[in-house]
């Protein structure tokens, strides 16, 4: 069986680019592989967060992995701060990390641009994400398109350990869907769709309201002309569109542009809405039940213990092997 090991911050409302570029990818892996799903807090601390927000936020995240068909029967949820051998981890491998490569991550250099200050962890961020992944002898890791650099780092990082002090760390292999890696805001569709961006219109929460939902993407930017095909580069905004519809729908991209051939926009974006309205549908129903139940807090009790046992076995591995015990 192989290790599955993925992330997501409680930074705010999850959108439906978290939902199809990473979550609903996380449910079919737990057919044949042991997997682990991560409430990032630490991640999360990066930027300033207000405390009761974070606490709340981290809990409609582990709703949502419930919602969306993560089963804790399967399947390990548990939040990162429950688990201390991840910052005893980071410790040890920010002592291998080069200055110059952590100024080189393309993520750092976007959110700390034009700012006047920003924090250290900003910077070391993707230290603790290859902590978190090295902990629990990961083999495969699904994220988005926007994380490919930071696992490259991650990989580097477990080279450079084992090459130092003996073959200790699996190393890893990012999971990159072909289709869906990158949804992008609806707004400007050569942004990523993103919970941090300021206008809600650029983005679909995974708990919006059907009729937002509709609203907002038939007021999704689209391109001029006005030929309904895949070409992200010079029709972002439909090419958008036709990635959402297809993944929200199950029908492929090749044969929707067969079926849009002589619509006109209008066509699209009302097919578009409605796929991801019933997408939504039963994540939404199934989030509602879960998220005031007693259920929610034994499973993230469970998944911390089960967690703390696995990354505390590597922990004293890794200290043995740098002499620290
Ligand atoms: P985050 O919300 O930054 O913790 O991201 C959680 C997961 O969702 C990561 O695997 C990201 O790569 C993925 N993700 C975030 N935004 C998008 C997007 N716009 N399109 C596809 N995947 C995304
Ligand atoms: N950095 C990731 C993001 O912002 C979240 C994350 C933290 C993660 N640790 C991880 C993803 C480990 C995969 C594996 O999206």
């Amino acid at each position: 069986m192989k290790r599955v090991f993925s992330g997501v911050q409680p930074s705010g409302t999850l959108t439906l680019g978290n939902y199809l570029g990473a979550i609903k990818n996380f449910v079919p892996m737990q057919q044949e592989n042991d997997c682990l799903f991560c409430i990032v807090d630490l991640h999360a601390l990066t930027v300033p967060q207000q405390p009761g927000e974070l606490r709340k936020q981290t809990r409609h995240v582990a709703g949502l992995f419930l919602a969306a068909g993560i089963d804790p029967e399967k399947s390990t949820i548990f939040i990162q701060s429950q688990v201390g051998a991840h910052c005893r981890l980071t410790w040890l491998l920010q002592c291998l990390t080069g200055f110059g490569e952590l100024g080189r991550m393309t993520q750092f250099k976007e959110k700390s641009q034009g700012k006047e200050s920003f924090s250290c962890g900003l910077f070391t961020y993707p230290t603790l994400m290859a902590a978190d992944i090295l902990l629990y002898d990961t083999h495969m890791v699904p994220v988005g398109d926007d994380q490919k650099q930071h696992l490259e780092l991650t990989r580097d990082l477990a080279q450079r350990f084992n090459s130092r002090f003996g073959e200790l760390f699996v190393v890893p292999e990012p999971m990159i869907a072909k289709v869906g890696a990158r949804i992008m805001s609806l707004d400007d569709p050569t942004t990523k769709m993103s919970k941090s961006n300021p206008s809600p219109a650029s983005y679909v929460s995974l708990l919006d309201e059907k009729a937002d939902i509709v609203k907002k993407i038939k007021r999704a930017v689209t391109d001029t002309g006005q030929e309904i095909r895949f070409d992200p580069e010079n029709k972002p905004g439909v090419s958008n569109l036709l990635t959402i519809l297809s993944l929200c729908s199950g029908q492929d991209i090749v044969r929707l542009e067969e079926q849009y051939s002589g619509k006109g926009y209008g066509h699209l974006k009302q097919d578009a809405a409605e796929a991801v309205v019933a997408a939504l549908e039963p994540v939404q129903q199934r989030y509602s039940q879960l998220v005031d139940s007693g259920d929610l807090d034994d499973i993230l009790a469970q998944g911390a213990r089960r967690a703390n046992e696995l990354a505390d076995a590597t922990l004293h591995r890794v200290h043995k092997a740098m002499g620290l015990e």
